[in-house]
């Protein structure tokens, strides 16, 4: 049975030039977390990743694992494996040769190989495969083969750089869930790169989300998902609507903001609307998710809903997507999930409606980010 080890990244750093890939990170992962790092293209995922690895020295500060500092240890020598996103499989050897290679590496004894292969072909469900030449094999189960080499020497902790980036949604999915209750069985940490945003959901215990080399916000999914530290972060996980939008002032309702000429909602999630800087008139940002929109037949919407037209409304199942152009507002139209049941009614396009905002689930920000 493997252990996990916990990982300690701190005041990490990576300069090219004079562009900085990594800019003084800190992460401390546990032992037998499973942690994602997410962004979007360029923001240091990768290069952070090597640095973890070995395989890319930082030019400033200081990396463990357990209590060893492995900064300037080489790769092999470091204890953790890892899994790239093209199939790094040596072609000319079979699926079990592949297996055992980083155990022959290690002068592993004939016998314990022939037997740690066996089990490691079992955990990824390739016990029949292992006769085969890679080329033989289809994409996902070429990617198992590969998170079987990486985790057949029992290290503590396995890294992973988009490893199903290769593979279509639903082999994609199906992976997702057989590595993570790997993961969780064998108690392994894992630092696993991805820049989808619905997979490190699925697949987390916490997110660090990276932008610019630098990690905007980290957290478990659902404090990402419900409490976003800016607009980048409330954009980036999950559908989010945004909205310009003016301070008022506050009531015991609320912080009143102005939609459009007509509107004026309050804000009853906590913000820290107090500053100097909000005054009467000042810009903000509003966001909101679609599933915290409600759209009622006009009429019906209560004081505080909003007159708005029903632009394009799109049935996937579950739900229906509405878009729906606010009254008095020329940008881009509300996104607003709706539930779909025999007794609910299906708007169209066109049709005119009351729209209600969860006045708790309403994001404030400043106008150039940051939580107001
Ligand atoms: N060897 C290098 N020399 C110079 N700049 C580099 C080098 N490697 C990476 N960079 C730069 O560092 C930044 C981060 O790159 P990195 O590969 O870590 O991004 P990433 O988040 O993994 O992106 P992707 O999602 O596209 O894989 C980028 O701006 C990239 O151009
Ligand atoms: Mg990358």
């Amino acid at each position: 049975m493997m252990k996990g080890e916990s990982v300690s990244i701190r005041d990490i750093e990576k300069r090219y030039g004079s562009a900085n890939a990594v800019n003084r990170v800190s992460i401390e992962v546990a032992a037998g977390e499973f942690l994602s790092l997410l962004g979007p293209s360029g923001s240091g995922k990768t290069t952070l990743l090597m640095m973890i690895a070995g395989f890319q020295l930082p030019t400033a500060g200081l990396i463990k694992v357990g209590a060893t500092d492995v900064t300037h240890v080489a790769p092999n020598r470091r204890n953790v494996g890892m899994v790239f996103q093209k199939y790094a499989l040596f072609p000319h050897m079979s699926v079990r040769e592949n297996i055992a290679f980083p155990l022959r590496m290690r002068k592993v004894h004939r016998q314990d190989i022939d037997r740690r292969v066996d089990e490691a072909l079992a955990m990824v469900r390739l016990d029949a495969y292992g006769d085969r030449k890679p080329v033989q094999l289809s994409g996902g189960q070429q990617q198992r083969v590969a998170v079987a080499r990486a985790l057949v020497f029992e290290p503590p902790v396995l890294l992973m750089d988009e490893p199903l980036g290769a593979l279509d949604k639903n082999l994609r999915e199906q992976l997702q869930i057989e590595i993570k209750t790997l993961q969780q069985r064998l108690g392994v940490t894992v630092i696993y790169v991805t820049h989808d945003q619905e997979e490190a959901l699925t697949m987390s215990d916490r997110i660090a989300v990276m932008n610019g080399g630098q990690i905007a916000q980290i957290g478990s999914p659902s404090n990402l998902y419900g409490q976003p530290a800016s607009p980048f972060v409330a954009a980036f996980i999950g559908k989010m609507n945004f909205l310009s939008v003016e301070y008022l002032g506050r009531s015991e309702s609320g912080t009143q903001i102005r939609v459009s000429d007509r509107s004026t909602i309050s804000v009853t999630r906590e913000t820290a609307a107090h500053g100097p800087a909000l005054t009467y008139g000042r810009p903000l940002r509003a966001a909101i998710r679609p599933e915290s929109i409600s759209v009622l037949q006009k009429g019906l919407g209560g004081p505080t809903s909003i007159r708005g037209i029903v632009e394009t409304s799109i049935y996937v199942g579950s739900h229906h997507i509405l878009l729906v152009n606010i009254d008095g507002r020329s940008d881009a139209p509300l996104q607003v999930q709706a539930p779909a049941g025999q007794n609910l009614p299906a708007f169209t396009r066109g049709d005119a409606v009351d729209v209600t905002m969860d006045s708790d689930a309403i994001h404030l920000f400043g106008e150039n980010g940051g939580v107001q």
